[in-house]
């Protein structure tokens, strides 16, 4: 039978196999060393979410859009398309033991912990937690990385595991790339709920992706979209994952510390005199670096910052996009978000679009013609 089924040829072997569900491809991958090469290669695209409960697992499912709320009650089989698998994994108490003993000294001379002290505890936890959901990322970047064109990690961060399995397993193949790592709703973890508000800290871990300095040779280079929450890439991290994927048409970045002036305006072309360190910029000086990206996303982010009109009807002259110049150069934009940037006027945006920028689609910050629109939920119904 099996050998019936290994002489079929290779793309119809797929077409069956995309058939199956997760457990199932898996099962027959464990059959023989070819059956185990057309597993690999049947899996395309991945979805990946590691929580503490299943709770917190379903509600990030569907703020990211991976289920409908109909998909949810069934949740226990993972519903998948064709071709498409998604992985939830649930690891409750990671470390209990550990952090039991941690909490042992204070019991025995019963005094309160002091708060500093509990807060340390909970962060090493936290830590231990994002080891451990990157572990089993890697593992499974690790089998599958090479033929997957699309992947998608909800966590509470990467760490340098994961971003290490990422960048040289799914090098050049990988088209699409999504981390998402805010997820507000979880306030009964181990992450501090305030944590979620946001961008992660700064980190090494970024320059992996960018195969820089001891990782040279590493790095994503073929990303066609890339969506990024809570990401603590700095602006020049970011800069540099831009610049090596020049065929990044996509980029949806929600709460990330890279989005600054320096990185807009690097994307944008904008040339600021001030600045020292352009040996980005020396390249080509015409060059826009964003050019072709059609969908360009950035949310909650505060740091963007449009000037202050002395004059009101300065709106109406060609400056009204003052902060936002690098939107010009972004000539192939269909769809720009503003969206919760709190440090951003409306007015300005609006004003910008109908007389500069003329994109299609344009979210403001917020919704300034209606100010009484906003719903208020009263926390206690809650
Ligand atoms: C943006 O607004 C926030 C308040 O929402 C403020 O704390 C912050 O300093 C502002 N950032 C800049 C760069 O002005
Ligand atoms: C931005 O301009 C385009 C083209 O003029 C228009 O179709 C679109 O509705 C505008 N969007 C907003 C939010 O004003």
């Amino acid at each position: 039978m099996s050998s019936h089924f290994n002489a079929l040829p290779l793309e119809v072997i797929l077409h069956i196999l995309s058939y199956l569900p997760f457990e199932a491809l898996v099962a027959f991958g464990g059959v023989s060393r070819a059956s185990y090469r057309a597993h690999i290669l049947c899996l395309r695209r991945l979805r990946l979410a590691v929580f503490e409960k299943r709770i917190h697992c379903m509600i990030s499912h569907l703020q990211a859009g991976w289920a409908t709320p109909e998909q949810v009650g069934k949740f226990a089989g993972d519903e998948d398309i064709r071709g498409d698998y998604t992985i939830s994994i649930i690891q409750p108490n990671v470390k209990r033991i550990d952090h039991d003993a941690a909490r042992k000294p204070s019991t025995k001379t019963n005094e309160p912990r002091s708060r500093s002290q509990s807060q340390q505890d909970r962060s090493r936890v936290q830590d231990q937690m994002i080891r451990m959901q990157n572990r089993v990322f890697t593992k499974l970047v690790n089998r599958y990385g090479p033929s997957l064109i699309k992947l998608e990690f909800m966590a509470y961060d990467i760490d340098i595991e994961g971003a290490q399995a990422l960048s040289t397993k799914c090098q050049h193949t990988l088209r699409h790339l999504a981390l998402r790592f805010e997820h507000p709703h979880i306030r009964d973890g181990y992450m501090r709920p305030s944590s979620w508000l946001h961008p992660a800290p700064a980190s090494t871990v970024w320059n992996l992706l960018i195969g820089i300095g001891q990782y040279q040779g590493m790095g994503m280079s073929g990303l066609e979209s890339l969506v990024m929450e809570r990401a603590g890439i700095t602006p020049w991290q970011l800069m540099m994952l831009v610049r090596n994927n020049p065929r990044l048409t996509v980029l949806k970045m929600r709460t990330c510390r890279g989005v600054q002036p320096e990185f807009l305006d690097w994307l944008g072309g904008v040339s600021r005199d001030t600045e020292e360190e352009d040996f980005l910029r020396t390249e080509d000086k015409c060059h826009v670096p964003g050019e072709n990206l059609e969908v360009l996303w950035l949310e909650n982010c505060h740091q963007i910052v449009t000037k202050s009109h002395e004059h009101p009807k300065d709106l109406a002259h060609d400056s009204c996009d003052l902060g936002l110049e690098w939107v010009r150069g972004l000539k192939n934009l269909k769809s720009l978000s503003l969206n919760e940037c709190m440090n951003i006027s409306s007015e300005c945006v609006d004003r910008a679009n109908q007389t500069i920028w003329k994109i299609d689609e344009v979210v403001l910050p917020y919704s300034y013609h209606s100010p009484d629109s906003t719903i208020e939920v009263d926390p206690a119904l809650l």
